[in-house]
């Protein structure tokens, strides 16, 4: 399985939503996975440093702030959550929710 460490992206469920995990710089970033344009997954999409294109209309969004990249004012922005690192494992949560989502204990590294 490939891990955050090797650049690969990690999909956690948070329901009612799945998040896109990834190390930038060395720092774990989080945002919806479900592009919200039409809803292809992020996570299959390919990556070119800190910037992830959908794999269904190739629209560019920032892994550190989901900010739509290109092209610009096409659809919104992506849902931005906070992600830690805590041992082998990586956790997300929203600051609006107490909710927790982590990948299964040593998967993401
Ligand atoms: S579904 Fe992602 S750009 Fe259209």
């Amino acid at each position: 399985m490939a891990s955050l460490a090797d650049g690969a992206f990690v999909v956690l469920a948070y329901p009612p939503r799945d998040v896109l995990v990834a190390l930038v710089d060395g720092a774990p970033v989080a945002i919806e996975d479900a592009c919200n344009h039409a809803g292809a997954s992020l996570g299959t999409g390919p990556r070119d440093g800190d910037v992830v294109a959908c794999p269904l209309h190739k629209y560019r969004f920032s892994l550190r702030s989901g900010e739509l990249l290109s092209p610009r004012r096409a659809c919104a922005h992506q849902r931005c959550f906070h992600a830690v690192v805590l041992g082998p494992a990586v956790h997300v949560y929203d600051t609006f929710s107490l909710d927790v989502a982590h990948s299964p204990l040593g998967k993401a590294f």
